[in-house]
């Protein structure tokens, strides 16, 4: 029997993260990720996932200094940043200067945890640089005082970030570092499962959460919000969609049967942080309204919202251009891609699922 899209198929065991799709949860390495980010910061988190546990304070302020160490971009990758079109989009783009990291020191099998904190450094680096650069504006150097996501927000703004704004997508970061064998993940471990390099599986994983069925869903989320905010019947909008045979953006999953736990830390953070807003008000009218209206047309299916719903919210509420939440989830998941090639590797056997040939024979 084939199962079109791998449903179902288990196709390796893991230790980084758990998701329970029937319940709406979500474990990294055994911890549920809503406390994670109620405790945690982005390094703690990412630390977790890539070494098993929390760190103590030395452990923490060494992954704090090597993520600093490796924020400067190369030489090279600048100037083929120079070089590409304008055009050309954010997700090509870090995927292009990703590939050319991998001429300047050696990714050799096997990966390793060093190469996964430059690779993660080096992404929020390359959004800023492209960033600004479109914009005509000069790159601003990193600032050693700032974590992570400070100083990502900072690199592409140019000016310190307000604390809310960092809290916000903190917690965001923190909510997609991993999500068990999803299509980029499980890119990224094929890739890395015939003994390629660290570089070449980070390529392929980008370029699968590049899709809109993946990471690219949030603008089509704010596409969706704007169309039904100029209407100004969400109903109508959304019944007219599903009608014809559209999907709706920021709702369904593969795994979750029910509302992402993503989606619902996601919503607590926004109430929390914008309080009363028109613009939350009506994601939240769209959530309900499109709820039902999938229960009525679609029955069965189980479809609710997922983390991409709240995440063009979070964007949006913090200023983040729509250009920048395909990127933002990639320099986030890198942890969660990078965790899982180190993870194939010490385990490996080559992915080769086999295709049933259904045409004639001559
Ligand atoms: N809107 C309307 N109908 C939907 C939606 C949706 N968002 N999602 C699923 N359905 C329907 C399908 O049309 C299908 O109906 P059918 O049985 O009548 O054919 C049924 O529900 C099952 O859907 P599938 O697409 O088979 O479910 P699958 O598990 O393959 O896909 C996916 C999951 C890709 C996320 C899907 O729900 C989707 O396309 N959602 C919209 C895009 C999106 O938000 N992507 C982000 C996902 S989160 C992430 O990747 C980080």
């Amino acid at each position: 029997m084939i199962q079109k899209g791998l449903k179902g198929i288990v196709a390796a065991e893991t230790l980084i993260s758990d998701i329970d799709g029937e319940n709406g949860q979500l474990f990294y390495r055994g911890y549920e990720i809503r406390d994670i980010t109620k405790k945690f910061s982005f390094e703690e988190a990412a630390y977790l996932l890539w070494f098993g546990h929390f760190p103590n304070e030395e452990q923490l302020n060494l992954l704090k200094y090597q993520l600093k160490q490796n924020r400067d971009l190369p030489e090279n990758i600048r100037i083929i940043l120079d070089l590409l079109p304008p055009s050309m989009d954010l997700m090509s783009v870090i995927r292009t200067a990703i590939s050319a990291e991998g001429g300047n020191s050696d990714y050799g099998w096997k990966p390793t945890i060093s190469q996964a904190i430059r690779l993660t450094a080096l992404v929020p680096m390359i959004i800023a640089y492209r960033k600004r650069q479109l914009e005509g504006k000069e790159f601003v150097p990193h600032r050693s005082d700032l974590d992570f996501v400070a100083n990502y927000l900072y690199t592409l703004n140019g000016k310190a970030p307000l604390a809310a704004h960092v809290e916000a997508l903190e917690t965001y970061m923190i909510l997609t570092l991993e999500h068990g064998m999803n299509a980029s993940t499980f890119s990224a471990r094929v890739t890395a499962s015939t003994e390629s390099d660290l570089i070449s599986a980070i390529t392929a994983a980008i370029g699968t959460m590049k899709g809109p069925l993946h990471g690219g869903a949030p603008s089509g989320v704010i596409e969706l919000l704007d169309e039904i905010a100029l209407v100004g019947d969400a109903e109508k909008v959304i019944r007219a969609k599903l009608t014809r045979g559209e999907k709706l953006m920021g709702f369904g999953h593969r795994v979750y049967k029910t509302h992402d736990p993503r989606a619902i830390s996601l919503k607590a953070k926004l109430l929390d942080m914008v309080g009363e807003d028109e613009w939350l008000d009506l994601a939240m009218e769209v959530e309900d309204t499109a709820i039902n209206l999938l229960a009525e047309l679609k029955p069965g299916r189980s479809l609710y919202t997922n983390v991409e719903f709240y995440a063009a919210a979070i964007m949006k509420a913090i200023n983040m251009d729509l250009v920048l939440f395909t990127p933002t989830f990639t320099a986030s998941r890198m942890v969660g891609w990078t965790a899982h090639v180190i993870e194939q590797a010490e385990n490996n056997t080559i992915y080769r699922p086999e295709a049933k040939y259904i045409g004639d024979f001559k």
